[in-house]
């Protein structure tokens, strides 16, 4: 294919490392936010989609020079996927590095399932210590100074941070994004919890930092220094252009600077600096009362963002009025950030970048162009939401002095937040809500990147800067972005420059009332979900993309594998989380398969004659997601979450014996996964 555009050069600080959803997890984990109507009624899909169709047809050959000029030739803008599969990686008939194993066959097995030759061990489960003077666990005498010092609930993102020149000692920085108490706490009363059940909840959100050593049975948590629990009640420093707006002022906190805990982490990124991203999600679920909001203003801000009715679902709200926005209304505006931990020091203020926009981050994730700017990429994760990014002002230094990392840390203080737009180059009658793909052989296209604000300076019409930072999803509204089917990680790979993204699902894309298929969200209900792929210039406002999977059953037509045959490929349904190893495979984890089996980890090369064969590396226990995930050479970590949430569960009944076996409640934990033999994963 053409040559790349200027993009990112090989800079990290660091070395790389490299059964369908419940109701009750719909319910605990996102607020049953499926349930209802999709928070962005803006009617710019159905505006920007006609501004889009005719600046294609009128302009396609303007559109086309521009690019020609940014990557070699407007050729390139159609057949990515053909391209792809004249390069020779892979070739001789060998399977790619990285992805030569056996994969696993899909299964409903309550354990996770790794393939053949292949050992795992359990890291750490929800309520393992990690701080000095941690108890034993005890599901049936649960405090919040217990859980304060032990291992969170719902770990979601998972990162392993170098603590040595060896690679046996490492940080694992983990997310714990919700909990769900009607499977926490023995006899839940979901209309009275009890203040020690709530005060224990908001220990059991946040993060974990623990030191782990690599040795032959895995890995295996250590008590050190280093080891952190950040949960609701640590002090942020809210950072960026929007802190100390007024819209970000309470009376706990006069200055709009100072925020206690981060909620609903789900997933993150180590950056090239050595610090952990980790995006607040589903935020909306925790604040109460919002039907006592009349301003109208405030009323359709809150609703933007999912925040209504009356009591909340864990009616938090009885015992700390910040979650009541009838009497804090700006508390919900000081969550839905991107936040960044040191973990390198554990006495550290973790900071919430407001430049980098609020909404339902997935998470965000951070390249480095060519000039030493540093780019971040970031999805809103719900249906007919926005995919971001952010380019800073100030450029990258490199090495670990105590002065560079100081100036690294503040680089997403300063910059550019943009929102994309997608255009199709296959006719408006080829995207027919199937899935088959278009005459052209690809649902691919063009896009821009439309500034939102910069610093003070506001790109959007009728909202100052801090509006835009602070209600970010009305100004992408304004600016007519494209409108994705749930974007959940996005993330850079590291060895061919692009960017990944998953988009989960929409099962109301084409619904009545809701907005229909397009090139970049082919399907109508669309159930499994597709893997988008963006050749873009990290500082620039123009791309190029293509969609690498749509995904389901194989057997659909209206399925795609990367151009792969897809008699050869694992089945895979709902992507969430993205990583890569070495070889540039892209890794992917899923959320809710709809296909009938567990949930799992999957490995698929992006380049060469497999480009698209996907494989299945390990599955979940039942009712669990797969989530992180970590792909090093020699070692990969999941996050196991939730098992066993299936509706009619509780901690009184459980469907998951998983970890411990037996007649064992099920709890969330990290598991590694290396090679008996000690050697490179999927390697030949
Ligand atoms: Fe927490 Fe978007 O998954
Ligand atoms: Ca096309
Ligand atoms: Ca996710």
């Amino acid at each position: 294919m053409a040559p790349r555009p200027a993009g990112r050069i090989p800079l990290p600080l660091l070395p790389h490392f490299s059964a369908k959803r419940s109701l009750v997890t719909c319910r605990y984990r996102c607020g049953n936010q499926c349930a209802h109507e999709p928070s962005n009624t803006s009617s710019n899909t159905y505006f920007g989609d006609l501004v889009e169709r005719v600046l294609t047809r009128r302009g396609a050959l303007k559109a086309g020079g521009v690019l020609a000029l940014t990557v070699g030739g407007a050729a390139a803008l159609s057949g990515t996927a053909a391209a792809e599969r004249t390069r020779p990686t892979g070739g001789s008939g060998r399977p790619v590095p990285g992805t030569d194993f056996a994969p696993v066959a899909p299964n409903t097995e309550d354990r996770v399932v790794v393939p053949d030759g292949y050992r795992q061990n359990v890291v750490i489960r929800w309520g393992d210590p990690v701080l000095p003077g941690a108890p034993e666990f005890d599901f049936d005498d649960q405090t919040p100074e217990a859980q304060e010092k032990q291992f969170g609930y719902n770990n979601d993102f998972a990162g392993l941070l170098p603590l040595d020149p060896h690679g046996r000692k490492h940080l694992l920085v983990v997310n714990h994004e919700y909990t769900t108490e009607s499977h926490m706490f023995p006899g839940y009363d979901e209309e009275n919890p009890t203040e020690q059940q709530v005060r224990t909840a908001w220990a059991a959100h946040g993060l974990s930092v623990v030191l782990v050593e690599r040795g032959r049975d895995g890995l295996v948590p250590r008590m050190s220094g280093y080891n952190r629990r950040i949960t609701l009640t640590t002090e942020f420093e809210l950072r960026g252009p929007a802190a100390g707006s007024d819209l970000l002022k309470t009376s706990a906190d006069p200055t709009g600077t100072r925020v206690l805990g981060t909620q609903n982490n789900c997933s993150g990124s180590v950056t090239p600096w050595g610090t952990v991203l980790s995006g607040e999600e589903n935020v909306h679920q925790y604040f109460a009362n919002a039907d006592r909001i009349t301003d109208p203003v405030a009323k359709r801000r809150l609703e933007r963002y999912g925040i209504s009715g009356g009591p909340s679902e864990r009616k938090w709200e009885r015992f700390d009025s910040r979650w009541d926005v009838g009497e804090e209304l700006n508390e919900s505006n000081r969550f839905g950030w991107i936040v960044e931990i040191d973990p390198y020091d554990p006495n550290s203020t973790p900071v919430k970048h407001t430049a980098l926009g609020r909404f339902k981050h997935e998470s965000a994730s951070v390249t480095i162009a060519e000039d030493g700017r540093v780019v971040a990429y970031s999805g809103d994760d719900e249906r007919f939401e926005y995919i971001y990014k952010f380019v800073s002002n100030g450029k990258v230094k490199p090495g670990r002095s105590a002065h560079a990392r100081r100036h690294n840390m503040a680089l997403l203080d300063s910059g550019t937040l943009y929102v994309a737009r997608f255009t199709g180059n296959s006719p408006e009658e080829e995207i027919d809500g199937s899935g088959e793909l278009p005459s052209d052989g690809a649902f691919d296209g063009t896009g821009e990147w439309i500034p939102l604000a910069s610093g003070n300076r506001s790109f959007v019409p009728g909202m100052s800067a801090d509006e835009v930072y602070v209600f970010t999803r009305e100004a992408a509204d304004r600016v007519g972005a494209t409108k994705m089917d749930r974007p959940e990680d996005i993330e850079p790979n590291p060895v061919n420059g692009r960017v990944y993204c998953a988009l989960t699902n929409n099962s109301n894309r084409g619904a009545a009332g809701n907005a229909g298929p397009d090139e970049a969200n082919p399907r109508v209900h669309n159930k499994h979900g597709h893997v988008l792929e963006i050749d873009d210039d990290p500082t620039g406002r123009e791309f190029r993309w293509n969609l690498l999977l749509v995904c389901g059953d194989p057997q659909d037509p209206g399925t795609y594998f990367g151009g792969f045959d897809k008699s050869q490929v694992s089945p895979i349904s709902c992507p969430d989380n993205v990583a890569f190893d070495r070889h540039g495979n892209l890794w992917i984890t899923t959320d809710g398969n709809e296909l009938g089996s567990n949930d799992g980890l999957f490995a698929v090369p992006v380049t060469g004659p497999e480009r698209g064969k996907v494989k299945q590396f390990l599955t979940v226990p039942i009712g669990a997601e797969t989530c992180g995930p970590v792909v090093t050479d020699d070692l990969v970590a999941v996050c196991v979450q939730h098992p066993g949430e299936l509706d009619g569960a509780s901690a009184d009944n459980p469907a998951s014996h998983w970890p411990d076996g037996g007649s064992s409640r099920p709890r969330p934990a990290v598991v590694a996964v290396w090679r008996e033999d000690g050697g490179e994963i999927g390697a030949s």
